[in-house]
């Protein structure tokens, strides 16, 4: 059975996992009023694995003998002043999201608690990419901020992104 206070601490991380998803469709949205139909796909894509990560924390606590319970999600913002600001929300939001699974982490080790600590090992990997593939696009959009041409090309490039779900998940 898992840790009482270990299943509080992953059934609120799946909220910051859909809540997550929900500002990222919510990009979505924001990209397709402004016509870049390629960065809107990209969104929809961090959205879907945002679901699957949480997919990911919603089996594992529950094959631990805990408990699912969901809580609401908070609205997220709807406009951004440009598209490198919306990345750049990206960036920070998977920065505060990294901090909280170390957290998740520093509990696994305090309470001894292995298992945990092991499953969550993906996570941190996992959030090194997501901070590097926003970083990514914030320098692209930086280098082309005065080139409409430039902007066109990294839709573009963004439209190709696809989504995989990690092993063992279906959404
Ligand atoms: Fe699930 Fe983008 O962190």
């Amino acid at each position: 059975m898992i840790d009482k206070k270990m299943e509080a601490a992953i059934n609120e991380q799946m909220n910051w996992e859909l809540y997550s998803s929900y500002l990222y469709f919510s990009m979505a949205a924001y990209f397709d009023s402004i016509n870049l139909k390629g960065c809107s796909s990209w969104m929809r894509v961090q959205a879907m694995e945002e679901q699957a990560h949480t997919k990911k924390f919603y089996d594992f606590l529950t094959s631990r003998g805990g408990r699912v319970v969901l809580s609401d999600i908070k609205a997220p913002p709807s406009e951004w002043e440009t598209p490198l600001a919306a990345f750049e929300n990206v960036l920070e939001h998977e920065q505060v999201v990294t901090g909280k699974i170390n957290a998740l982490l520093d509990l696994a080790l305090e309470i001894r608690d292995h298992a945990t600590g092991s499953f969550l090992k993906w996570f941190v990997d996992e959030q090194v990419e997501e901070e590097e593939s926003a970083d990514e696009v914030i320098q692209s959009l930086k280098l082309n901020q005065d080139n409409p041409g430039g902007l066109f090309m990294i839709d573009k490039e963004l439209a190709a992104r696809t989504f995989v779900p990690p092993a063992g998940v279906t959404l």
